[in-house]
């Protein structure tokens, strides 16, 4: 009996829960952007393996609407505690979840001193990229992680969207619209890759290819969420590699490595 069975979380554009049980063990897997626009969803090499999180404490540092903070749930942690600086993604995380906190991910050592090497399983998925100092913010969590535990990490990768000029551009038009209508015009506009002269030609063809050969185009919430972050930081292995000696971690396992054009690095870190 699949553990997982039930479970649906939310769904976004730029990864896309999927669970699977093998052997009466359940695994978390995640699908990534650029597959899963082409091929549907694309499923981790490498699983975060379940015992990491049933029947220990764990983080969600970001939980924004909660979606891992339900997964984490549902695979019997015993406790997860839930922060974010959004007032409204913490109204939608304490739905299911009562133990979460307004906190800002850049100081958890310094705002809770009891919290540093106290939980078993961080969860830091997505969050990193969009601060002002990703290494600040990598090291305040890894800060929070027991020795001999894990915190799994999801940052952008180089052969992504938000690697390409492409969408560079298009967050730029996004920032000089000064109302949300228009914003969120032009996320459609996106969304549905409309002809749009300020584009590249080559651009415009490609988008008329896919859009006749009907190919998937992800979710509208995906296109905002591309578009709207302020920082949206493309992170390099190798920093990715310093961030582990940085933080104190003995091994940072890399959960996609046969990612073509991997366009996220999905990492599982040890102390
Ligand atoms: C792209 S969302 C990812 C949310 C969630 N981890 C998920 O995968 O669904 C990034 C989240 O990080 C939160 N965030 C960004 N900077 C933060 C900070 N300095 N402190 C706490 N939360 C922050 C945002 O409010 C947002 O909810």
């Amino acid at each position: 009996m699949p553990v997982m069975a039930g479970l649906l979380a939310p769904r976004r554009t730029s990864n896309t829960l999927t669970t699977a049980s093998t052997n009466g063990r359940a695994f978390i897997r995640m699908a990534s952007t650029t597959s899963m626009i082409l091929r549907g969803v694309r499923k981790l090499d490498e699983s975060v393996p379940v015992e990491v999180i049933r029947g220990r404490r764990c983080l969600d540092a970001g939980c924004g609407m909660g979606r891992w903070t339900r997964v984490m749930q549902r695979l019997g942690a015993a406790e997860v505690v839930s922060v974010d600086v959004s007032k409204s993604a913490l109204e939608s995380t304490r739905r299911f979840n009562p133990n979460t906190q307004r906190c800002d991910v850049m100081k958890l050592p310094e705002v809770h001193p009891e919290w540093v090497g106290a939980f078993d399983f961080v969860n830091f998925w997505g969050v990193v990229m969009c601060t002002h100092d990703p290494l600040k913010a990598f090291l305040s969590a890894a800060a929070t992680v027991r020795d001999g535990d894990y915190l799994f990490l999801m940052v952008y990768a180089e052969g992504g969207l938000h690697h390409q000029p492409l969408t560079n551009l298009q967050r730029k038009i996004f920032h000089s619209l000064s109302s949300v209508e228009e914003r969120l015009r032009f996320v459609e506009h996106v969304f549905h890759r409309r002809w749009d002269w300020r584009y590249p030609l080559r651009v415009n063809l490609k988008n008329l290819y896919l859009n006749l050969r009907g190919f998937h185009k992800g979710t509208l919430v995906g296109v905002l969420d591309m578009l709207e972050p302020w920082y949206n930081w493309v992170i390099p292995w190798q920093i990715i590699e310093g961030w582990r000696e940085k933080g104190g971690f003995r091994e940072a396992r890399l959960l996609n490595p046969k990612e073509e054009r991997r366009c996220a690095y999905h990492v599982l870190f040890r102390k």
